[in-house]
């Protein structure tokens, strides 16, 4: 990331990342993910960093090297994903960009399950905790709270019902439709109280330096205040 290392407008903010799919357990062997590669997460801590924040990064299983500068605590399900959460609390800005799993199986079985027996097994699942959702609604809710949504259609109406569902204060809707996952371009628009500002496709770490640069603006407008 090229950014002007004297220009360090996040220095003395804690910023929190999530990034990266979460695994979900079904047995020792199997388990339910997705196709999050963690690259835009990943280039929002470096970005954050190159900005001057301390930044901790809580990533799911990706294969991806710690940003300079990131404190990196990996975890794999959506439940351990919501408890290294917590323990980074407080921070100044969340941007939760981890793409949750929505589900994980009801129940954890030891022993791999064995084909035996006439039927397929039926997987029976159940929600995973909304990690951004709780944390737009706790008591150690931070001054910026920033989601992503990954959408396939209607992009932004979904984007800004999450925003509002969500108790965010911007959401990034992302454009999924395409091979944005796993890719190193990106589409998104920046929803915030204000309305949208549309950024052009540009390389993933492009997209993180102009959100974390709206980022700093707006601390800079609040601190001017
Ligand atoms: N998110 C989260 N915890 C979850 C699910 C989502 O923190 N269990 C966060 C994501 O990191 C993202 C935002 O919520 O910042 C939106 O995620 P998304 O999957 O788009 O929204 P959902 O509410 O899960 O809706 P759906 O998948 O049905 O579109
Ligand atoms: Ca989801």
């Amino acid at each position: 990331i090229t950014a002007d290392a004297s220009y360090q407008p996040l220095e003395g903010r804690h910023v929190l990342v999530t990034a990266g799919p979460t695994w979900e357990s079904i047995d020792p062997v199997r388990y339910i993910a997705n196709r999050s590669s963690g690259k835009q997460g990943f280039a929002i801590a470096a970005a954050a960093a190159a900005l001057g924040a301390e930044v901790t990064l809580v990533a799911g299983p990706v294969y991806l090297k710690t940003p300079a500068g990131v404190k990196r605590v990996d975890v794999e399900s959506a439940e351990e994903m919501a408890s290294a959460v917590k323990r980074a609390l407080p921070c100044d800005v969340a941007v939760m960009v981890a793409a949750v799993s929505d589900w994980r199986p009801k129940e954890y079985r030891d022993e791999k399950i064995k084909k035996r027996g006439s039927a397929p097994p039926a997987l029976m699942l159940t929600e995973n905790p909304d990690i951004l959702t709780n944390l737009a609604a706790g008591k150690d809710r931070p001054a910026l709270v920033v989601g992503f949504a990954a959408e396939t259609e209607r992009v932004i109406d979904h984007a800004k019902q999450k925003r509002k569902r969500k108790a965010a204060d911007w959401i990034i809707a992302n454009d999924v439709s395409g091979d944005v996952m796993g890719g190193d371009e990106n589409t998104v628009h920046i929803i915030t109280t204000d309305g949208v500002e549309n950024l052009k496709e540009m390389p993933k770490a492009e997209v993180a330096m102009a959100i974390m640069t709206r980022v700093a603006d707006t601390f800079q407008a609040k601190a001017a205040e």
